[in-house]
């Protein structure tokens, strides 16, 4: 059942260009416009919405952060992101004009479900975003658009997680088509780039012996840095997350431009930072400034590990380890970020002697508060 693989979790880390494609099946129509039946939300009401709140946890929530950048880009509706544990006891305002999406693998997460109960409550209309078919989460909400991951067994989510970003995309390209914001070349060209990305991640998948190798050499360290900018922030928070429940280390993400507010102090010689560096293209500004961070913690004895995209050379020098993935629009850059990340994670674990698929004091889905 584990396909010839150790792990259900490396399984499913392979399974991921899958994925990506049966997500993506049959959204895009010839034309490059998007049809998505299953949201059974009538269009006047999403072309009413005047703001966006997602609620997840874990993985799922980092998914939701990405999607922020997206939905914010593409339809100018403000979006925010709730951790689904806090949000209902901190009386969030909602209406009937705000959309709710609840992201969760499982579709049994007690503190999403609550938290959908409660924006349904307020006569939000609620969007999920699952990938367990006639899950409870969807049955409780307006509209489901399920991911096509197929059945994700290890406990730390990996194939789940790209196809919730990949129906987030969706989503939010969606808005704007109905909203007719922002429809032009930019957004033709990233639908023709998304649906290259299965592609991008298989290719990512077939160079990833270096960072098994570099996994392994850091199996003795107890802490592990993460850092990143824009939608590579969230990338950077599932990073440390991955790591902190497989390989039990202290593990944390970082926005880079936070460093020289606090976290900069931590830098001490042969500490492992990973860095995700934004594509030099499109936000160059963010990459500039993510470059030097990387030289400042270098010059502070950081071990650098440098994920970025190829043929970006100006983070040659200051790398370390250089993790190199492909070229992609901005947004899409978690897609591609992400994978080394889980395969780093997975080979730590595995060197520390853990238990992959089932670590310590968790459960694939957590269902009481
Ligand atoms: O089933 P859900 O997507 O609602 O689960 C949410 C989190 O419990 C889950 O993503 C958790 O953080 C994973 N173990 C992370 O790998």
């Amino acid at each position: 059942e584990k396909g010839g693989y150790d792990y259900f979790m490396l399984k499913e880390i392979a399974e991921q260009p899958k994925a990506v494609a049966d997500t993506l099946l049959g959204r895009i129509d010839a034309a490059g416009s998007l049809s998505l039946d299953e949201v059974r939300i009538p269009t006047a009401e999403l072309r009413e919405v005047d703001k966006v709140v997602i609620v997840a946890c874990g993985t799922a929530f980092h998914a939701g952060l990405i999607a922020k950048y997206a939905i914010e880009h593409w339809t100018r509706i403000p979006c925010e992101v709730e951790l689904a544990s806090e949000f209902r006891y901190r009386d969030p305002i909602l209406d009937s004009r705000s959309l709710v999406i609840a992201i969760s693998q499982s579709g049994e997460t007690m503190d999403t479900l609550m938290a959908l109960r409660h924006a349904r409550e307020q006569g939000s209309k609620v969007l999920a975003i699952c990938n367990t078919n006639g899950s409870t989460i969807p049955r409780e909400s307006d509209a489901v658009l399920y991911t096509h991951a197929g059945p994700e067994v290890a406990v730390a989510s990996t194939k789940a997680f790209l196809t919730q970003l990949v129906a987030c995309y969706l989503v939010a390209l969606y808005l704007g088509q109905v909203r007719g914001t922002k429809w032009g070349d930019e957004i033709s060209a990233v639908i023709r780039d998304l649906s290259h990305i299965s592609g991008e991640v298989e290719r990512v998948l077939e160079t990833m012996e270096p960072v098994r190798a570099l996994a392994r050499s850091l199996a003795d360290k107890n802490t592990v840095l993460f850092l990143g900018r824009h939608v590579g922030y969230p990338v950077a928070l599932e990073g440390a997350l991955k790591l902190k429940e497989l390989a039990y280390m202290h593990a944390e993400g970082f926005a880079a431009g936070e460093l020289k507010h606090g976290p900069i102090a931590l830098i001490e010689e042969d500490l492992p930072v990973v860095v995700v560096v934004p594509s030099p293209r499109g936000r160059s500004v963010l990459h500039d400034k993510i470059v030097s961070n990387i030289q400042e913690i270098r010059a502070r004895g950081a071990r650098t590990i440098v994920i970025a995209e190829e043929g970006d050379e100006t983070v040659v020098p200051y790398a370390d380890h250089l993790i190199r993935i492909p070229a992609t629009p901005t947004l899409l850059q978690p897609l591609v970020a992400t994978v080394p990340l889980q395969v780093f994670a997975c080979e730590l674990a595995t060197a520390r002697g853990n238990e992959v698929d089932q670590p310590r004091n968790l459960a694939k889905s957590v269902t009481v508060e």
